[in-house]
């Protein structure tokens, strides 16, 4: 089947299997390997992009049902080749060790950070709950998403 919808801004379409999965079609038909593919049954969020800007899991999500609404990767965040605040902050916090779970973190924090600015250390822990970092860094990982924070509190999104 076919299915057309916008993919980092632009408008894309591609034929799928009914039962083939967001992650596959976006890392091998579109290259977009920044979603990471780790446990595939949607306990660890590696595989997290916003869809109509909410925070999904690509593992469990069918590309048929992309059809006709937005998707945004880790690759569609940073524009004209300017990082986000979160990626800013990701890097000046040393919060990237194997990074395998980090596309996943910077999603979840781009969400956190549009719904809520000012997030407490409590709740930027409890909106990364379902996201698994193997290599452990979640100090860093909140201490970025913090400092990030106080960039979006500078300079709001659109602004
Ligand atoms: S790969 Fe999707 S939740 Fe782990
Ligand atoms: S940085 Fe290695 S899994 Fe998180």
């Amino acid at each position: 089947m076919r299915v057309r919808f916008k993919l980092n801004g632009e408008p894309v379409e591609v034929d799928v299997e009914p039962n083939e999965l967001l992650i596959n079609v976006l890392r091998e038909r579109f290259g977009l390997t920044g979603t990471k593919y780790a446990c595939g049954i949607g306990e660890c969020g590696a595989c997290t992009v916003l869809l109509d800007g909410e925070p999904v899991l690509s593992c469990l999500t069918l590309a048929a049902d992309v059809d006709g609404h937005e998707v945004v990767t880790v690759e569609g965040l940073a524009k004209s080749g300017e990082l986000t605040p979160v990626q800013r902050a990701f890097i000046e916090e040393g919060a990237v060790q194997c990074g395998y779970c980090i596309p996943g973190f910077v999603i979840m924090a781009e969400s956190l950070l549009r719904e809520n600015p000012e997030p407490t250390e409590a709740e930027i822990r409890d909106y990364i709950r379902g996201n698994l970092c193997r290599c452990t860094g979640y100090v860093n990982i909140v201490k970025a998403v913090k400092r990030a924070s106080k960039y979006f509190k500078l300079a709001p999104p659109g602004s």
